[in-house]
């Protein structure tokens, strides 16, 4: 089985993911949807998207992806996942960034944790995030395990 990983990030948190799946697939070819992704999808059985979220929205990039690519897209196997630190708005958060009839193709959807790294972010997202958060410290949720058990779930 051969699969197309999208990711879209900010700081490489979902990068950091999608790097860990693409791993862990037997056969996976890896874009940073910022930087371009193949424009025919015929080689590929399975397609993943994954994207952090700001604010409740996925990267605009990766929104915009999508808005193109649902015909694409039709007949994979696909898999989309969330990078972020607030695991219970999640499912919430799928319904207000995909597409109706994108969400009901996913055969695996999943919140795959994030990275909040102070010293990354502006003065304007460290102080919005603290308020939102509680969290002002460097904080690594991303789930290993759960990573993996996407990348199987995808294969079978
Ligand atoms: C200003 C700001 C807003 C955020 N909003 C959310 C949010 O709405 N939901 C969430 O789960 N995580 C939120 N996060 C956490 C990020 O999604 C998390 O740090 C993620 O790992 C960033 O990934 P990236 O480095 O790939 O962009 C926010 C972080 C910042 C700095």
């Amino acid at each position: 089985m051969k699969t197309l990983v999208l990711y879209a990030t900010k700081y490489g948190a979902a990068r950091k993911i999608a790097e860990s799946l693409a791993e862990s697939l037997s056969d996976a070819d890896l874009c940073n949807i910022k930087e371009g992704y193949p424009t025919n999808f015929a080689k590929y059985d399975c397609v993943i998207i994954g994207s952090s979220v700001y604010a409740g929205s996925i990267r605009p990039e990766a929104k915009a992806f999508i808005a193109q690519a649902v015909s694409a897209l039709e007949g994979k196997r696909l898999g989309l996942f969330i990078c972020g630190m607030d695991a219970q708005r999640y499912e919430d958060c799928l319904k207000k960034n995909y597409p109706a009839e994108i969400l009901q193709q996913a055969v695996v959807t999943d919140f795959l944790g994030g990275i909040f790294d102070p010293a990354k972010a502006n003065f304007a997202e460290r102080t919005i995030f603290r308020a939102a958060s509680k969290l002002s410290s460097y904080q690594n949720t991303i789930d290993v395990e759960k990573i993996k058990q996407f990348a199987q779930a995808m294969e079978t």
